[in-house]
C-alpha cells in the first residue's frame, strides 16, 4: 500500500511540475486575461462535505470532475452542462463526501481532455478562517485608462494581489466571500467585455484551490454571466433575477446567507431566511451577506433602494438573530455600532489594547447586529467620502487604499481584522464578537 501511495505522489508531483511552466506563462502572457474564458471556479458546497465546481468549455460532455485522495482512490462526479449562445458550454458539478483536514486532487474535463491534477486541501470546519473582499469590480479602471483591455488588466493584477495577500496573512483560509460587483460591465450589449472581465476575475491561480462565494452586486445583476460562471449552493428561486437568487451554505457551525438585494421583494428574502433557518436549527453563527450596505454613510446612503432596504431588511435579520452582516456597494469601509430597531444597542463594548498593542473592541452577547461594509479590494474604483454624519457608523475608513478582511470563526468567538493590501496595516480595531 505504501509503495502505491509513494508512486501516486511521485506521479502527481511530476504532473504538477510539468504543468507549472505552462501556468506561469499563462499568467505572464499579455493576453491571458482576454483569451482564456475557461477559468474554473470552486464555490463552497451545500455544507462542508461538498464543493461546487463551475467552468466554461467548448464541448458538450465536459461536466465531469474526478476526485482522488492520497491513497490513489478515485471517483468521478457528473454534473450538468448548459449550451450558451456565445458557443460556450457552462459546466457545473457538485462533489460530495469530502472530509475535513484531508488532501485531495481534482481534475476537470476541458474540451474533452482531463486537466492536470490540482491539489485541494479541506480545512477544519469547526474552527476556521475566511476572507471577505468587496467590489473587485474588474474592468472599472477602464474609465480612467486608454482601453478596456488596459483597465481589465490593471484590475486583474490588483485582484490577484489581494487574494495573494489574504492567503499570505492566513494560509489556512477555508474560502473567500466576495461582497458583490465582481465585474464592472452591466450592459446587455457589452457581452464581449463582460466575458473578458469574468475571464479576468477567474484568472488568479489561487482560485483553483481556494473556494469563493459571490454576492450578486448591482453591476452583476443584469447579466446572466454571473449565473453561468458561478455554481451557487442551495440556490433558491426567492430573491431572484437573471443573475440568480438568494442562496446559502453551511460550514461547520456557521450559516452563510447570501441575499440578492437587487431584488427588493423583501417578503421573498424573509421567506428565504426563515426557510433556511428552519432547515438548520442547530447552527451557532449566522452571517448574512448582501451587496447594498444599508447602514454605510457613503454616496449611496440616501438613495431610494437603500432607504427601502434600511426600513425593511434589518427587522428580518434581527428577528432571525443574524450575528454579522457583510456588505459592499459604497467602496468605503465602515463598521456600525451593534444595531437593533435602527438604533445603537445599549450594551457596553469593551475597548482596550492587547499584548501586540492592537486596539480591540469586544462585543459580548449582543442583541444587535454589526454591519461591515468592505472598501474596494482592488482599488478599481474609489468614491469620495460624504459629509454625512451617520448615527449608525462607529468607524469609517475612506482613504483610497484597497482593503481585505480576515475573519476567524470558532465555537464562542468571531474575530474580525481588516488590512490595507499595500502595507499590511490594520485599518480598524480588531473586533471580537463573543457569544
Ligand atoms: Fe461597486
Amino acid at each position: 500500500m505504501k509503495n502505491k501511495v509513494n508512486l501516486f505522489s511521485f506521479l502527481l508531483s511530476i504532473s504538477i511540475i510539468l504543468s507549472f511552466p505552462l501556468l506561469s506563462f499563462c499568467h505572464d502572457s499579455k493576453n491571458y486575461f482576454f483569451e482564456n474564458p475557461y477559468g474554473i471556479c470552486i464555490t463552497p458546497g451545500e455544507d462542508e462535505t461538498m464543493l461546487n465546481f463551475s467552468w466554461y468549455s467548448k464541448k458538450d460532455n465536459d461536466s465531469k470532475i474526478k476526485i482522488f485522495n492520497e491513497f490513489g482512490e478515485e471517483k468521478t462526479y457528473k454534473g450538468k452542462s448548459k449550451k450558451l449562445d456565445n458557443n460556450f458550454v457552462s459546466n457545473k458539478v457538485t462533489v460530495t463526501n469530502l472530509k475535513d483536514n484531508t488532501t485531495y486532487y481534482y481534475s476537470y474535463k476541458l474540451n474533452g481532455v482531463w486537466s492536470r491534477p490540482i491539489e485541494y486541501k479541506t480545512k477544519n470546519s469547526l474552527e476556521f478562517s475566511f476572507a471577505f473582499m468587496a467590489d473587485p469590480q474588474i474592468g472599472a479602471s477602464s474609465r480612467t485608462l486608454n482601453s478596456v483591455e488596459e483597465g481589465i488588466k490593471k484590475d486583474v493584477l490588483s485582484w490577484n494581489k489581494v487574494i495573494n495577500k489574504a492567503l499570505q496573512k492566513e494560509n489556512n483560509l477555508s474560502f473567500i466571500v466576495c461582497g458583490g460587483d465582481e465585474t464592472n460591465t452591466k450592459e446587455e450589449n457589452q457581452k464581449k467585455i463582460s466575458n473578458q472581465e469574468y475571464s479576468g476575475y477567474l484568472s488568479p491561480y489561487y482560485l483553483q484551490y481556494t473556494p469563493i462565494a459571490n454576492v450578486i452586486g448591482n453591476h452583476d445583476k443584469d447579466n446572466e454571466n454571473f449565473y453561468n460562471h458561478f455554481y451557487m449552493p442551495n440556490s433558491s428561486s426567492l430573491g431572484k433575477n437573471i443573475a440568480g437568487g438568494d442562496y446559502y451554505f453551511k460550514y461547520g457551525n456557521t450559516l452563510f446567507l447570501f441575499l440578492n438585494t437587487n431584488n427588493l421583494n423583501i417578503n421573498e428574502h424573509k421567506q428565504f431566511i426563515e426557510n433556511t433557518l428552519k432547515k438548520n436549527e442547530d447552527v451557532k453563527w449566522k452571517i448574512a451577506l448582501f451587496h447594498h450596505d444599508i447602514y454605510g454613510d457613503g454616496i449611496h446612503s440616501q438613495e431610494k433602494d437603500i432607504k427601502q432596504l434600511r426600513n425593511t431588511l434589518p427587522k428580518i435579520l434581527e428577528k432571525n438573530k443574524i450575528d454579522l452582516a457583510l456588505c459592499g456597494h459604497d467602496h468605503i469601509y465602515s463598521r456600525t455600532y451593534t444595531l437593533k430597531n435602527n438604533k445603537k444597542t445599549k450594551e457596553f463594548i469593551i475597548e482596550r489594547f492587547d499584548d501586540f498593542n492592537e486596539k480591540v473592541e469586544i462585543i459580548n452577547n449582543s442583541k444587535g447586529i454589526t454591519y461591515i461594509t468592505g472598501g474596494s479590494c482592488t482599488g478599481s474604483k474609489f468614491y469620495k467620502s460624504t459629509n454625512n454624519k451617520s448615527n449608525y457608523v462607529k468607524f469609517k475608513y475612506d482613504e483610497e487604499n484597497p482593503l481585505y478582511t480576515i475573519i476567524n470563526v470558532s465555537k464562542d468567538k468571531i474575530i474580525i481584522k481588516t488590512y490595507k493590501v499595500n502595507s499590511d496595516e490594520m485599518i480598524d480595531s480588531k473586533i471580537i464578537i463573543n457569544k
